[in-house]
Formats: structure tokens, C-alpha cells, sequence
């Protein structure tokens, strides 16, 4: 598939995380090519908002389900609400995602929990419900937001990008299982992209200069991230700078690739 509007035209799609940023972005090309949508994330207002822009927009129908994915059973009620109700989901789009910066011990446990249960449970239970209705269908795309971090130790943000690495090798392992299926799958490693996720993980102004330097916006990243799952590409780092760094960081001993994480993303204690 390419990226022609219309060419979705009878597809539907989940987008987690589609109240802000990325996941907004995804939304809208989505819609822009004619998907049906179901979005959700915690903030109701702006997904019933962005669901509203669409549909005027578009044409196409959307759905909002407010859930918080950290909850416990919340991938599962998604499922009810939508496949359990006749509603197919042809694409599912895992991006919901939350980093915190900061020493680990110097954080609440709270915060670590809170990321493993969003950027790596809620993406596991999501990718087996709706995995396995895609297989039975023999039809499915599935696009796992990573990071550029995945293959990156990085201090201050370790349990981020230990998530992230969680979602890298899920994704690149589920990709060769469920491709027999009929079911693709995809990782998309992006570097700084231009939304709320730095003021959410408390990084607010500070963000490091190698972040700045490789900072997209949410529309470049979407569309790459959905050139790629179309195109029958099992994972895609947008930006000649990001493929640049992922392959450098491939290349380095892991011990040096905290070290070098840590002179380039972290922050002076003084600063925090
Ligand atoms: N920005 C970057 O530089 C960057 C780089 C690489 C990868 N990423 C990844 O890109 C993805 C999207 O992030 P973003 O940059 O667009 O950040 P963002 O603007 O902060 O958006 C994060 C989205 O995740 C949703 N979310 C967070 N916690 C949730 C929860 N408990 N339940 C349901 N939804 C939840 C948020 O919705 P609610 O708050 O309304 O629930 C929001 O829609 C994430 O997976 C992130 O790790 C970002």
C-alpha cells in the first residue's frame, strides 16, 4: 500500500495514545486515508475533539474509548468494547508510551511501574487479543512504537529505554511468527520527536542537545512509521541522522554505549 488518500477505505484502526503528539499524527494519516478509527488514551475531551476533526475532516467513522492503560484489565475491556462487539480492528497501532527522567532510586517506584505497565504490558496483552483476531482473519498490521533508544542503556531514563528495548525484540520476533499469518508487523525507532513527552517525563526545556538535533514532527514520523508497515518493512528508523546513531550504537561494546548515553542524553545532576 502506498500513501494515497482513500486507499484504507473499509479498514479500521486502534491508535493508543491518540489524545497528543505522535499519536494524534497517526490518527489523523490514518483517517486521511480513509481507515476507520477507534482512538483512545485517558483524555476524553481531546479524543472526542480529534474524533470530531476527523469525521468532519474525512468522512470516516471514529470511536473513543477513554481508558487508562496502566489499569489493570484495560487492554482486555479495549478488546470487549471493540472486537468483542463485531467492531474488527484490521491495524493496531501500539503508541501509547511515557517516559520518566532522573535517577532510578532517586524517582517513586510508582513511575517505573507506571511505564513498564503502559509501554510494555498494555503492548503485550494488546499485540495477543488483537494478534489472534487478526490470525483467525488471516489479515492484520500491526505498528509497535520503540524508540531509538531500544538498543541504548541510557542512564537517567533507564527504565524507559529498557521498555523500549521490550518492545524492539517483541516486534522484531513477533514479526517472523505472525508473517506466515497473514499479520505484519513493525517496529518504528524514532529519535526527538516535537511533542508532550519531554514535559511528561520532567525533562520540560532541558532536552539534550542530540535530542534537538534529531527532532521530527509528529506528521514525518507517522507517515514514516506507516510507509514502513505497509510497505512489509519489520521496523524503520526515520531520519539519516537516527540511522546513522542506531548503527554507530550496534557497533559499540555494550559498556561503552551507557557511557556514551550518558556524556550525550544526561543531564547535569545540578540541573535536575
Ligand atoms: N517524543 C519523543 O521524542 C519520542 C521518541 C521516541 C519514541 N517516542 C514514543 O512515541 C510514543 C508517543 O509519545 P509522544 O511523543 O507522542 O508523547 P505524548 O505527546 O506525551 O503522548 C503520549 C500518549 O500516550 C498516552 N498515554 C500515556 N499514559 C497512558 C495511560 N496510562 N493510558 C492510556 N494512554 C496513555 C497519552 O494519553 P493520555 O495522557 O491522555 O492518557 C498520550 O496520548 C510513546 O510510545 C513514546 O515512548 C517518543
Amino acid at each position: 500500500m502506498g500513501d494515497a488518500r482513500g486507499e484504507l477505505v473499509g479498514r479500521r484502526a486502534l491508535v493508543s495514545g491518540a489524545s497528543s503528539g505522535l499519536g494524534r499524527a497517526f490518527a489523523r494519516e490514518l483517517a486521511r486515508r480513509g481507515a476507520g478509527l477507534v482512538l483512545t488514551a485517558r483524555r476524553e475531551e481531546r479524543l472526542q475533539a480529534l474524533a470530531e476533526e476527523l469525521r468532519s475532516a474525512h468522512g470516516v467513522e471514529v470511536r473513543v474509548e477513554a481508558l487508562d492503560l496502566g489499569a489493570p484489565g484495560a487492554a482486555g475491556e479495549l478488546f470487549t468494547r471493540t472486537e468483542g462487539q463485531g467492531l474488527t480492528i484490521d491495524i493496531l497501532v501500539n503508541n501509547a508510551g511515557l517516559g520518566a527522567h532522573g535517577d532510578f532510586l532517586d524517582r517513586p517506584f510508582e513511575d517505573a511501574a507506571q511505564q513498564v505497565r503502559v509501554n510494555v504490558l498494555a503492548l503485550l496483552e494488546l499485540s495477543h487479543r488483537f494478534g489472534q483476531a487478526m490470525r483467525a482473519r488471516r489479515r492484520g498490521w500491526i505498528l509497535d512504537v520503540a524508540s531509538f533508544v531500544a538498543d541504548l542503556p541510557v542512564p537517567q531514563m533507564a527504565v524507559y529505554a529498557a521498555t523500549k528495548a521490550f518492545v524492539r525484540h517483541l516486534g522484531d520476533a513477533l514479526a517472523v511468527e505472525l508473517a506466515p499469518h497473514g499479520v505484519k508487523v513493525c517496529s518504528l525507532l524514532p529519535g526527538g520527536i516535537d511533542t508532550e513527552f519531554f514535559a511528561v517525563s520532567g525533562q520540560g526545556e532541558r532536552i539534550p542537545g542530540v535530542m534537538r538535533l534529531t527532532m521530527a514532527s509528529p506528521e514525518q514520523v507517522a507517515r514514516a512509521g506507516l510507509a514502513a508497515l505497509f510497505g512489509w518493512r519489520r521496523s524503520v528508523a526515520p531520519g539519516l541522522l537516527i540511522k546513522l546513531g542506531l548503527w554507530s550504537v550496534r557497533l559499540m561494546p555494550r559498556r561503552l554505549r551507557a557511557w556514551l548515553a550518558h556524556r550525550i542524553m544526561g543531564l547535569p545532576a545540578a540541573a535536575q
